[in-house]
Parts: C-alpha cells; structure tokens; sequence
C-alpha cells in the first residue's frame, strides 16, 4: 500500500524568530528564493504524495491558503485546517482523523528541509504497515528527538531533547504512520510542557516492535531554520547550490511536472499566470528545453 496522503505541520509561534515572526510565521519566511513550505511539500509530493493537509494556527492559515490553494495548479489536492492552540505535533492526528481516514499518513513539519539524493524517500514508497522514521547523524542531537540503536543496528530507545543523549541520532520531523496513528494520538497524555510529544507516539510503535527507523546517510542535508542564523545559513546553502548549477530545488511547479502530476500544457498556463520574474523564466527555459 503506497501513501497518498500527507500532513504538513506549519504552527508555533515562531518565537525566536522575533520581530520577524511578527510579520509572518516561520513556515512563510523565506529560505533564498521560495518560502519555507515550499520545501517540505515539494519533498513529500516527491515521495508521491498528492493528497495534503496544511495545518496551522487561525492567524496564519489564510495566508497558507493564498500562497498555495487547493493544490490544482500542482495536480495535487490541498486541504487545510486550524489548530487553535500548539498542543504538541502529535495533535496533527486528532485533527486530521477525517482527512487520514484510515489510511496511512506521511507528517512533515513545515521547517524541515531535505536536500539530497531522493533515495532516502524510497521507505515512504515501500511503506506497508506500523511506522517510520528516520535517523540522521547530527553534532548536537540534544535539541531534538534522539534514538538509540543497538550493536546490531536495531532501534532501542526514543528521547526528546535529552540532556545526554544516548546517540548522535537525531530523528528529523518527516514521519509515516499506519491507520493505527488516530486512535493512538488520542489516547496519549500531555507531556510536562503539555503538549502531545512525536517522541511519546513513536515510542508507542517501539514498544510495539512496529517501528521502522532508517537512517540517512551522509550527503543528504537536513536543515534547521529555526533561528536567524540558521534561517541565513539554510538561504545561503539553497542560494550557492541554485546559483552554481542554474537549477532550483523545491520549485514546487517543477516538482509537480517532473512528477507526472501535471502536464506541460499544465505547467505552461500556471507559469503564463506568473508576473515577470526569474522564478517564471527558469520554469519557462526548463519546459522550452526538456518539456
Ligand atoms: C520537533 C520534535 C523533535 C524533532 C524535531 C525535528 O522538535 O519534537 O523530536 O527531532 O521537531 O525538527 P521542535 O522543532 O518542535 O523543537
């Protein structure tokens, strides 16, 4: 059973992003060129996934709804809903119950950006049943959900942002789960911060022996951007590798045509809609030369 659908989680508040943040959040800032949630999507809509549920808070939702729509122009379906309150990541499976349906369900949060030979979605491609995360090899895993592996390369044990970490695995913010994922978010506890912890709902499918943990290998990245430095630094990586090859990454409209989900008749009338920019060009040589 491959996955249709994904969930990008764009909420928070954003707050060591302040005064940008007052502007507008986190997940519409730009990295280089694109706003950040150009990125996540088009690296789920590259694991395949054409069914999408955006959610943040009330404040930023609209503006998500204006930048994207309903996914038409993309050959994908985009849907949206509020989460009033930051109650934790593991909320986005209470308040996506209609739009999982049963089905599995990929989770991306809308900061986290991939950049990399594309082989590592291929478990999103191969996923059957229980959950999957990823393992990525990090200098200071104390900031994140760390997991633990045994001699034999086994996953053994889950932590968000211990104080010493078992390993220097770091679990990224791209996630899959099985149609158990509704029933499980539900029945968790609030974490001393209070909120529904990823890490608490992944160690449910530990204990069960159901989850899978890859890691990724050197020359992928994966980039942080929740502080200014680290927003500058994502622009700066995006901004040398575009300029040195003249190709863009996360250019969502190139994403949705490489992927077959729109044609080039397709990608020609969204780029028509585009005002003058080198954005519309770069589309516009790509489909003169390749389409
Ligand atoms: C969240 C998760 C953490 C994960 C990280 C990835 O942390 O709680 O387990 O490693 O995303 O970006 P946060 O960014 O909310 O601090």
């Amino acid at each position: 059973m491959s996955v249709t659908k994904g969930i990008i989680l764009a909420g928070g508040a954003g707050s060591r992003l302040y005064p940008l943040s007052k502007i507008a959040s986190k997940q519409l800032m730009p990295i280089y060129d694109k706003p950040m949630i150009y990125y996540p999507l088009s690296t789920i809509m590259m694991a395949g996934i054409r069914e999408v549920l955006i959610i943040s808070t009330p404040h930023d939702l609209p503006r998500f709804e204006e930048l994207l729509g309903d996914g038409a122009e993309l050959g994908i379906k985009i849907s949206y809903t509020v989460q009033e309150h930051p109650e934790g990541i593991a909320q986005a499976f209470i308040l996506g119950r209609d739009f999982i349906d049963n089905q599995p369900v990929c989770l991306i949060l809308g900061d986290n950006i991939f950049y990399g030979k594309y082989i590592f979605l291929n478990p999103i491609r191969e996923f059957t049943s229980g959950a999957l995360v990823y393992g990525y090899y990090v200098k200071d895993p104390e900031r994140y959900g760390v997991v633990e592996f045994d001699a034999a390369g086994k996953a053994i044990s889950l932590e968000e942002k211990p104080k010493q970490p078992k390993s220097h695995y770091a679990v990224p913010g791209l996630y899959v789960y099985d149609h158990q994922v509704c029933d499980l978010a539900e029945a968790m506890q609030p974490s001393a911060r209070g909120e529904l912890e990823i890490t608490d709902l992944n160690r449910i499918y530990l204990e069960k022996n159901q989850l899978n943990v890859q890691k990724i290998g050197r020359g992928v990245a994966w980039l942080d951007t929740g502080t200014h430095q680290s927003l500058l630094e994502a622009s700066h990586f995006i901004g040398t590798l575009e300029q040195r090859q003249g190709l863009k990454f996360g250019c969502i409209e190139e994403v949705a045509w490489r992927m077959n989900f729109i044609d080039d008749n397709q990608l020609d009338d969204v780029l028509q809609k585009m005002p003058n920019s080198p954005y519309r060009t770069y589309l516009a040589d790509i489909l003169a030369e390749e389409g």
